[in-house]
């Protein structure tokens, strides 16, 4: 367990040892309500909103597991042009939300230049008064520092799996080491600072589970998303077998537990595969939301996995439905910034 002792020098006093221990031998129902009890403790009952816009599904790269990857013919592939992606951040705004997650496949028509002028327009129409993620996948670290100066706030780059062979055989031709670099050159150049993983791969094992973790951690990231794979259509992993939600439960109470202040969303993916997954989620240590506001029209064509759920509502009726379900677990959405603890 190499990965055990790199992170012990982080803390020194065996504290994540422990907590790997612990985890290995509690019942998920202990092991959550511990984890929750910590959220509770640093983040109180806020579960906080960042609305999603997925502004294009073209896709440079072929990973096995995603339904938008390059040489699937069948994805219809659809772009959002500079001026509907502000009118739809604009909407958003105007609905409350004040973090905006752009996320989209490695599209190279997106240039920098394009992206900057996007991320300068977002911060004056919301009078810079909302923080902006991007999720582009890999960039050169000058690109990366542009896109800083220009306005972007946060990164989220998921590392899928901290195994090197098994990312190696998901993500053909994507160097993992490389991918690793990225989300340090993020935190160096002041973003806050997003990755995670899959749960469930094929190949996985609990070692790799564990790893995942560590490698969080390692990392020291203010953000961590973390969902089950789900088996999309039209990939080769298509008929790999779906995991149990639970490996993906038991991650975000370990992930809480080693990353207390860290803000962990409840994934879309997780209420996919289970229509209380998001909620499971928030009661094992997950803190955030992301309500997925890219125009309803469009979304349906974002599968990266198959079965994706809220296609067919928009971003306010979603926010609704979230806010009830939230209060049904004692929780409340919050529409605040969500600044990473790390900032504040
Ligand atoms: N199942 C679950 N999650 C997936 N992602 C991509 N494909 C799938 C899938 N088949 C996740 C990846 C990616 C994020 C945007 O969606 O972790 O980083």
């Amino acid at each position: 367990m190499e990965k055990i002792a790199a992170a012990d020098n982080l803390n020194n006093n065996g504290e994540i040892q422990e907590t790997i221990n612990y985890y290995k031998t509690a019942t998920t129902e202990d092991l959550c309500k511990r984890a929750a009890s910590l959220c509770e403790t640093i983040h109180g009952k806020d579960i906080i909103l960042r609305g999603l816009i997925e502004f294009t599904n073209y896709c440079d790269q072929d990973c096995l597991y995603c339904g938008i990857r390059k040489s699937n013919s069948n994805a219809v592939r659809y772009r959002i042009d500079e001026d509907e992606i502000i009118k739809t951040v604009a909407t958003g705004y105007n609905a409350g939300l004040r973090t905006f997650v752009l996320q989209g496949g490695e599209d190279s028509f997106y240039t920098s230049d394009k992206i900057c002028r996007i991320l300068e327009q977002i911060k004056k129409i919301t009078e810079y008064n909302a923080s902006v993620t991007l999720s582009i996948g890999v960039k050169s670290r000058e690109d990366y520092k542009r896109f800083k100066e220009a306005g972007a706030d946060r990164y989220l780059i998921r590392f899928e799996t901290s195994d090197p062979k098994l990312y190696q055989k998901i993500k053909v031709n994507s160097s993992f080491e490389r991918r690793i670099t990225a989300i340090r050159d993020i935190r160096e150049l002041g973003y806050e600072a997003g990755s995670g993983y899959m749960t469930g791969l094929p190949g996985e094992t609990e070692e790799i589970r564990i790893n995942n973790a560590l490698l969080c951690k390692e990392l020291d990231l203010d953000m961590v998303g973390v969902g089950p794979f789900i088996p999309s259509n039209n990939t080769p992993l298509a008929a790999s077998p779906q995991m149990p939600l639970e490996h993906t439960i038991r991650a975000t109470a370990l992930l809480r537990l080693l990353l207390p202040k860290a803000h962990i969303p409840a994934t879309t993916a997780a209420g996919t595969v289970d229509p209380l997954g998001r909620e499971k989620m928030v009661k094992a240590g997950a803190n955030v939301l992301m309500p997925n506001i890219t125009p309803v029209e469009l979304k349906k064509h974002y599968l990266i996995y198959s079965g994706k759920i809220c296609l067919d509502e928009n971003g306010s009726a979603i926010i609704n439905d979230l806010a009830l379900r939230m209060a049904s677990i004692d929780r409340k959405i919050t529409f605040s910034r969500g600044t990473a603890l790390r900032f504040l």
